[in-house]
């Protein structure tokens, strides 16, 4: 029996990279986004490549009932999740009293709520059948406030320590957690999130989308808690671990600032 991943922000960036690395191993797909055009081109590639069975939806991850909408159409068409990748994210670049009430609610909800309730969703089955797989994409930002992002950086930061609680919680259940925790990767994500403005992506080095996917892949077949690729991304979360607080939040703040200031 072929197994199923789950994917979610599928249409581009990492999501679409770790398409390809399931298809590759003969993974059936459920591939999520809003762009229907994107779904349905990737699934062609696809299948023109892999004898795997694709099924899109399109769908807006950032409201409030989609989780369950989902997964109601998930068993109404009778697949059995193997592994989920709670890949969709957004981020918004800005100080945040000036920063769009709306995308704030979208980004909360998709990054952290969605990501929640579809865990809570698939969790059962995979536990019944003792075997499952969950990758939940968090970030660097996650190990750290991020003046200039701070709604992001924050929900990121919930991605990494739900990820690991119930990580813990799963342990000796068959069933595995791992948040995937890239710095700054060249995707579509700097643009949707503003950053044209910021030294975010000029100061720090950008890491190439298939490289990141294929290394939280890996890590998520080992079963390992938190993957961080990149050797300095690595470096980065040991100096949080050691340096004050204060001087982590002015240096993320110094990084992330426009430009031209
Ligand atoms: N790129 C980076 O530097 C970086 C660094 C650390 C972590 N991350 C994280 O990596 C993950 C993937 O991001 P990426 O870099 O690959 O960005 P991306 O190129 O912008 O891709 C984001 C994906 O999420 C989907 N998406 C966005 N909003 C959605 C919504 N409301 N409902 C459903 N799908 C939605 C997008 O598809 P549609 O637009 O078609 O819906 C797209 O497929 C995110 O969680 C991000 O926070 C990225």
């Amino acid at each position: 029996m072929r197994k199923t991943a789950l994917i979610t922000g599928a249409s581009g960036g990492i999501g679409y990279e770790f398409a390809y690395l399931f298809a590759r191993d003969g993974y059936n797909l459920v591939l999520i986004a809003r762009s229907q055009d994107k779904l349905n081109k990737l699934k062609q590639d696809l299948q023109n490549q892999f004898d795997i069975e694709i099924i899109n939806i399109t769908k807006d991850l950032s409201l409030p009932n989609s989780a369950q909408e989902v997964f109601d159409e998930i068993q109404r068409a009778n697949i059995n999740i193997d592994v989920l990748v709670n890949n969709a994210g957004l981020g918004d670049f800005g100080e945040f009293e000036k920063s769009d009430i709306f995308k704030i609610d979208a980004m909360i909800e998709l990054n952290i709520n969605t990501l929640t309730k579809l865990t809570r969703l698939f969790l059962p089955k995979m536990l019944l059948q003792k075997s499952g797989k969950i990758l939940n994409v968090s970030s660097l930002g996650g190990f750290q406030p991020g003046p200039l992002m701070a709604v992001y950086y924050a929900s990121k930061a919930y991605v990494l320590s739900f990820s690991e609680a119930i990580s813990r919680e799963l342990k000796g259940t068959g069933v595995s957690v791992t948040a995937l925790c890239p710095g700054p990767t060249k995707t579509n994500f700097a643009q949707s999130a503003n950053l044209g403005m910021s030294g975010l992506f000029v100061n720090l080095q950008i890491a190439d989308a298939k490289k990141v996917a294929e290394f939280g892949y890996k890590k998520m077949e080992k079963g390992k808690v938190i993957a961080v690729p990149g050797f300095y991304n690595k470096i980065a979360t040991i100096g949080v671990k050691l340096l004050p607080r204060k001087f982590i939040r002015n240096m993320v703040y110094r990084i992330q600032k426009e430009r031209d200031k």
